[in-house]
Formats: C-alpha cells, sequence, structure tokens
C-alpha cells in the first residue's frame, strides 16, 4: 500500500503547541483543511476572534491569513476526528500532582481521555501524531487503548512528532524550524504514515532536515533535547554563583566558553533561573524515568539540574533581601516581568512567581508589571489557581499599567523578564521617584549598568560582583 496523501488534519488542543504549529501548517498548506478543535469553549471563541488566546509574534498574521480559508476552530472535537486523515493530539501533560510518580511524571489523564474520543468516533482509518511532549512509550499505550476501542476496519498509526519551537519565537520557528522529528514503528504501514507526514512538512521545510527515526528515539529525543538547553542553563547559574563570590564576570565567561565551537554561544545567559511549561515538567519526567528503569545514578544527575535552578531562584530573592539591609518587610518592591521569558504572555513555571512568593513571605508590598500578562492571570499564578487564599495578599499586592508607575516610591526594582521595553524606560525619571538609596536588581543581565549607577542608582546583578 502507498502513502495516504493527507487532506484534513484535526489536531486536538488549541493551546500553546497546537494553536501556532497547526495555524502554520494551514498557512503552508493551502490545500489541507486543518480544524484545530479544544474543549474549553472561551479559548476557541479567542482563537475566532481578533484577540487571540495568545501572544506570540507574527501569530496574528498566520491566523488571519489562513481563518476561514483553510483553518478553523472549533470545539465540536467529534466532528473535527471524524473527518480528519491525520489527527496532532496536542493536549496538556502536566506533571502528577498526586498518586504514583507524583511531581515527577506526567499526568497522561488528558491524552488518554482524547485518545479514547478518537477510537470512539472514527469511522475511517487515521494516522493519530503525538505531539504533546510525553514519556517514552507513550505511543505503545496509546495503540493499545485505540485497538481495543477501535471499530471494525479501521486502523490507526502512531506516529511521535514532538514539537520544539520556543515561545516568544514560534512562528519563526516553524517557518524555518532547525529539524522536524518524525518517530514511527518500522513496519510497513508506520513507515507509510511517516511518509505522509514527512509530505505535509515538506510543503515548506527542506527534505534534509525532516529526520525520520524509531517511535521511541523521537520520544526520548524531545526530553533529551530540553534536558540539555535546561542543563547549560542550570551550569552558567552554577557558575554565575562563583562569580558573585569572585568578582569575575558571568557574561565575560560565557563569552569566553561560548567561543569554543564545540560549546557554541547560544542558552549560556545567566538568569533568575529557567521557566516555562518545558524545561522542569520533561527533566522530572527522565528522572521518574530513570528510576523506573532502575538508574538511580542517572535520575540523579538530571535532578540536579532542577535543583540548581531553585537554587538560583531563592539565592536571588535572598540577596534583594540581604542587600536591602536584611529586611524587606513593608518596603515596596517591584518586579518588572511576570511572563517566563520575552515575547510571551505565558507564565508557566515563572521564576516571578517563586521570587514575588519569596517576597511575601518577607512581608513585603509588591508592584508588578509585564506588557503582556494579565491581572487575572497574575492572581491565579499567586494564589496557585486558587489553592492559597487570596485576601490575605491582596493588601500587599498591586498590579500596575506601567513600569514607570510599578516603580514608583519603589525601595528596589526588581528585573525578572527580559522585556526589551525594560531597557529603554526613562531610568532618570524613575529615580527620581525612588526613595534612597535606589535598588536596581537585574536578574536578566539586560541593563546598561554604568548608565544606570551614573544616575545613581545602586546595580546589583546575577554573575557580578556587588560593587553598586
Ligand atoms: C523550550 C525549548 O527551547 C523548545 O525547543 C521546546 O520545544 C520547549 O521548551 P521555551 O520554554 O518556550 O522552549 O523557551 P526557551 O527559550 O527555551 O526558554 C526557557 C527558559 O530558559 C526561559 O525562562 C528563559 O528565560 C530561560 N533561559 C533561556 C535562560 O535563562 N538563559 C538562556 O540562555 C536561555
Ligand atoms: P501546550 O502548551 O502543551 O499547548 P496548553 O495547556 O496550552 O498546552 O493546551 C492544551 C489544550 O488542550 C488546552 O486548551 C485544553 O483545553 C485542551 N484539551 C485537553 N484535553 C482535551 C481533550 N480531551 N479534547 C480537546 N481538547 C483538550
Amino acid at each position: 500500500m502507498a502513502p495516504i496523501q493527507v487532506k484534513k488534519i484535526c489536531c486536538i488542543g488549541a493551546g500553546y503547541v497546537g494553536g501556532p504549529t497547526c495555524a502554520v501548517i494551514a498557512a503552508k498548506c493551502p490545500h489541507i483543511q486543518v480544524t484545530i478543535v479544544d474543549l474549553n469553549k472561551q479559548r476557541i471563541d479567542a482563537w475566532n476572534s481578533d484577540n487571540l488566546p495568545i501572544y506570540e509574534p507574527g501569530l496574528d498574521e498566520v491566523v488571519k491569513g489562513a481563518r476561514g480559508k483553510n483553518l478553523f476552530f472549533s470545539t465540536d472535537v467529534d466532528k473535527g476526528i471524524a473527518e480528519a486523515d491525520l489527527i496532532f493530539v496536542s493536549v496538556n501533560t502536566p506533571t502528577k500532582k498526586s498518586g504514583i510518580g507524583a511531581g515527577f511524571a506526567a499526568d497522561l489523564n488528558y491524552l488518554q481521555l482524547a485518545t479514547r474520543r478518537i477510537a470512539e468516533v472514527s469511522t475511517t482509518s487515521k494516522i493519530v501524531v503525538e505531539k504533546s511532549t510525553v514519556p517514552c512509550k507513550t505511543a505503545e499505550s496509546m495503540r493499545t487503548i485505540l485497538e481495543a476501542n477501535s471499530k471494525p476496519g479501521c486502523t490507526f498509526d502512531i506516529l511521535s512528532n514532538p514539537e520544539f519551537l520556543a515561545e516568544g519565537t514560534a512562528i519563526s520557528d516553524l517557518f524555518a524550524p532547525d529539524r522536524v522529528l518524525i518517530g514511527s514503528l518500522q513496519t510497513e504501514s508506520g513507515l507509510n504514515a511517516c511518509a505522509s507526514l514527512s509530505e505535509v512538512y515538506a510543503n515548506w521545510v527542506p527534505r534534509e532536515r525532516i529526520l525520520t527515526v524509531g517511535l521511541w528515539s523521537s520520544e526520548l529525543s524531545k526530553l533529551a533535547a530540553n534536558a540539555m538547553l535546561a542543563q547549560r542553563i542550570s551550569s552558567i547559574n552554577a557558575l554565575s554563583a562563583i562569580c558573585e563570590a569572585t568578582g569575575a564576570n558571568i557574561d565575560e565567561v560565557a563569552f569566553a566558553v561560548g567561543k569554543d565551537s564545540r560549546v557554541g554561544p547560544k542558552f549560556l545567559k545567566a538568569s533568575v533561573g529557567f521557566g516555562g511549561s518545558c524545561f522542569q515538567k520533561d527533566i522530572l519526567n527522565l528522572v521518574y524515568l530513570s528510576e523506573s528503569l532502575h538508574l538511580p545514578e542517572v535520575a540523579k544527575y538530571w535532578k540536579a539540574v532542577v535543583e540548581m535552578n531553585e537554587h538560583q531562584k531563592s539565592r536571588f530573592a535572598r540577596k534583594v533581601v540581604d542587600t536591602l539591609f536584611n529586611t524587606i518587610t513593608g518596603k515596596k518592591i517591584a518586579i518588572l516581568g511576570w511572563a517566563f521569558k520575552k515575547d510571551t504572555g505565558d507564565t508557566r513555571e515563572s521564576p516571578s512567581i517563586s521570587i514575588a512568593n519569596h517576597f511575601l513571605n518577607e512581608k513585603a508590598r509588591l508592584s508588578l508589571y509585564d506588557p503582556q500578562v494579565t491581572e487575572e492571570q497574575i492572581w491565579l499564578d499567586l494564589t496557585d489557581y486558587g489553592a492559597i487564599p487570596a485576601e490575605p495578599i491582596k493588601p500587599h499586592v498591586t498590579i500596575q499599567q506601567s513600569a514607570e508607575e510599578a516603580c514608583k516610591g519603589a525601595e528596589a526594582i526588581v528585573i525578572c523578564t527580559e522585556w526589551d521595553e525594560f531597557k529603554t524606560l526613562d531610568w532618570e525619571k524613575i529615580y527620581a521617584n525612588c526613595p534612597r538609596p535606589a535598588f536596581v536588581f537585574d536578574g536578566r543581565l539586560m541593563l546598561d549598568r554604568k548608565k544606570l549607577q551614573s544616575i545613581g542608582f545602586r546595580v546589583v546583578t546575577i554573575g557580578t560582583a556587588d560593587g553598586y
């Protein structure tokens, strides 16, 4: 049998991965109908409006160019599944909060519910593609669920096609990916399914960048890529502590180290710590996998990457307290940036949340600003989605509409996200509105330290010795 030509794609899950990925597929493949479905009506309504549910540079143009032509957003999950030849499963797979593997393993409940739905609704054969990051061997359990629940005559081929886009640069990453990875069973039908999906990407991705491998290699490669990227950040952050203690400068060290072509210059920026929905989750997944495979030393090795990240966040928060003469009780502290990195409104695992909690525990007053994150989202984060009562913290937190407003009267200004606009603030005006001494804590090494010092600020950064 020859590979089928994909004409209709359904994507289950209209989130940070499914939305941009399938919008780009629609834009690049006008001959393919792409329907993105989600159970969350509010999210689908937003995708169908002028106000998309996620902020991502370039996404508006892509969606508006294809929506209503060959790109559709719908809550009718069953219809989307029934009509498609190929289904991307792009649902959330958060870290489990309870039960076996709590705190480490991925919660595959959403993925399994979506898989069951595919089995129940399908009346024709489908290619089912796991897009969400999943533990190794998830494809196997998806196959078991599909086969156990399918109708006669319906067959399912399962592919792993992990997404490597980074938020904030999702559209350019999708337009020109370093690679597209497709894993399949090495059977005739598995290889055919792989060829069908490769053809979709070949509409805009050079063939040599489309890598086809076995299912398990594909699943593990995604975890491995994220673990190794996160490991670079924890390594540079560990070195930043040494720099602070010795007088070396972490940017200079990173530059010198990155000049070695075997190391390379990217992903060596010291920071308040990494955030985002992937790094921590995927490493914890790898730790859980290693432990399940009776490889405790391997588990310990990867776990240290997350532990170093936790240490970096609390080390930075403690540094603020120490510098402000060992107490911040009642002091106003401005936090600039709530998203986990610039150019996104996503706050999942954002270091700002841990740092704000640390300051609240010290009874500081917080004044927060982020150009993209909504006030509602900041409250969800501060209350851990309702698990912590909001009333006791409410009097201590204000959320402002500009950086300048947030900094008014602040005894310390703490940069947590590297938004470009923070570089060009009117720092003289901000200084004029701050009590003395006025401190800036640059958790992203992004500001012009000398300029701020010449204005009068005392500047404390990650990875450099104090010297104000
Ligand atoms: C990451 C991977 O890069 C991507 O390939 C994968 O598909 C999903 O996970 P993302 O989490 O969106 O993407 O953003 P990324 O740019 O990797 O940044 C993650 C975190 O690391 C951010 O908090 C960022 O600020 C931080 N970071 C990144 C650093 O602290 N220093 C660096 O040098 C790079
Ligand atoms: P990611 O960052 O991986 O894209 P998100 O949480 O942003 O994760 O998106 C996942 C989406 O999947 C959510 O909008 C959620 O409503 C949706 N979803 C979860 N389970 C199902 C399901 N069974 N059917 C349809 N959509 C689902």
